[in-house]
């Protein structure tokens, strides 16, 4: 396998120059790789090219970087409909739509034009890579590397093996994202990988709540961040990722486990995205965006905000902890996952250390007598820690 990264110098190719793949051809060609974006729709090619120039040049308005330092990232990404000018590339990364007939039609032909010692990544959310490379001849060469929107911003890049990977490619590939200024997590070729598993509650549980009657989305929101320190409540994330991408996200994860009931989407979100109140996009989600709507009011009841927080903070630390238990990375990795990848205030495991592992296995089996779901079912992690009297994150206690 050739080095990649270490001079910047090799050729970077992206596949799709939508949302992800603009967002990735700005990243590489910062860290100074020519980079050639391939969509087969010349409009949204000439789109991602006048929003690159767009984005840019307003950090040389705000004094961030020189119009020199611009100049070079631009001049260094060229833009085609076709793969022919990749035959150099020492890296390609495929950002198309998620469908795997037509990231597979693409990796094959892919194949027919670059060398054998290329690397092929997809940037899939939600299909197996494993399955990926199998379409490959050369599938060591091949692996995921998840990205999260927006791609620049966003520190996370989660590096996924495949089953079929050369041995030594996840670890090079974690050093390039490094070089490339990202903070990557090693993650497991399991469904939603760390973010799209481990998160699921944190949408999943507040709908839930609301289902009950517990609360309204509002109340949730507030309570999630000014009592969490989340950044963005459930309800306001949904609405701004979109209720058809969310939904589709917990229902790809869901029948991926084989329909295991704790990642069960919800019915009301599915009424929404029926009803086409897919959240900012469409003008009303969870809320209301039209011009006038009246804009509701949390109840601003703490013990009610505690009682909420807690419930879907174990929740969260349940699946994070049970991703450690399958192996799908190591606490730090889970923990810096979050954070870097949806803004979490805090590492999950590190969150359970404080709170107490014992009071989070208390509340999970409050819950799981009271409901009689599976959904609440204790992660053995939890159970083994506690009895070891352990902590997840050991590293951080030594600080
Ligand atoms: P998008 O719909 O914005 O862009 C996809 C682009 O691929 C379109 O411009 C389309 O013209 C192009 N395309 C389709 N078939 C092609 C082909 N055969 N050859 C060349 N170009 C082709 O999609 P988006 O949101 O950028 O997602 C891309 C991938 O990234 C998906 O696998 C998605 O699951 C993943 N992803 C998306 C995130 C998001 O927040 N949007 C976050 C992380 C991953």
């Amino acid at each position: 396998m050739k080095e990649i990264g270490n001079t910047g110098a090799e050729l970077v190719g992206i596949i799709g120059a939508g949302t992800m793949g603009r967002g990735i051809a700005q990243i590489a060609a910062t860290a100074g790789h020519p980079v050639l974006l391939v969509d087969l729709d010349q409009g949204v090619l000439d789109a991602a090219h006048s929003s690159l120039e767009r984005i840019l040049n307003r950090q040389v308005e705000k004094g961030r970087m020189s119009k020199e330092a611009v100049g070079g990232i631009l001049g260094r990404i060229s833009y085609d409909t076709g793969m022919n000018g990749l035959r150099e590339a020492g890296l390609v990364i495929e950002a198309v739509v998620e469908n795997s007939s037509v990231k597979e039609n693409i990796f094959s032909a892919l194949e027919g034009v670059v060398s054998k010692q290329c690397w092929l990544a997809t940037n899939t959310s939600s299909l197996s890579v494993t399955a990926l490379a199998a379409s490959c001849k050369h599938p060591e060469r091949f692996l995921g590397l998840h990205f999260f929107n927006p791609a620049p911003l966003m520190p996370l890049v989660e590096v996924v093996p495949a089953l079929q990977s050369q041995d030594e490619l996840a670890s090079s590939a974690f050093e390039l994202m490094s070089a490339w200024g990202k903070k990557p997590a090693m993650a497991g070729d399991s469904p939603g990988f760390i973010v799209n598993r481990v998160a699921r509650p944190f949408y999943g549980e507040a709908i839930r709540i609301m289902e009950e009657g517990v609360a309204d989305h509002v109340t949730i929101d507030w309570a999630m961040t000014a009592l969490g320190g989340f950044r963005m409540g459930p309800f306001t994330l949904m609405d701004l990722i979109g209720n058809d991408v969310n939904y589709a996200v917990t229902e790809s994860v869901w029948a991926a486990f084989h329909h295991d009931p704790r990642y069960r989407p919800s019915f009301s979100q599915k009424r929404n995205v029926d009803a086409g109140y897919l959240g900012r996009k469409s003008g009303r989600g969870w809320y209301d965006y039209s011009d006038g709507a009246v804009q509701l009011k949390p109840r601003e009841d703490k013990d009610l905000g505690q009682d909420i927080l807690w419930r879907i903070l174990v929740m969260l630390i349940n699946e994070a902890a049970d991703a450690l238990f399958w192996g799908v990375a190591d606490a730090e990795g889970i923990d810096r996952a979050m954070q870097g990848g949806v803004n979490y205030p805090q590492g999950l495991l590190a969150w359970a250390d404080k709170v107490g592992i014992d009071r989070c296995i208390k509340k999970l089996d409050e819950m799981y007598a009271l409901y009689g779901e599976d959904r609440y079912r204790c992660s053995p992690m939890l159970r083994k820690m506690a009895q070891q009297r352990g902590t997840f994150r050991p590293d951080l206690a030594a600080v």
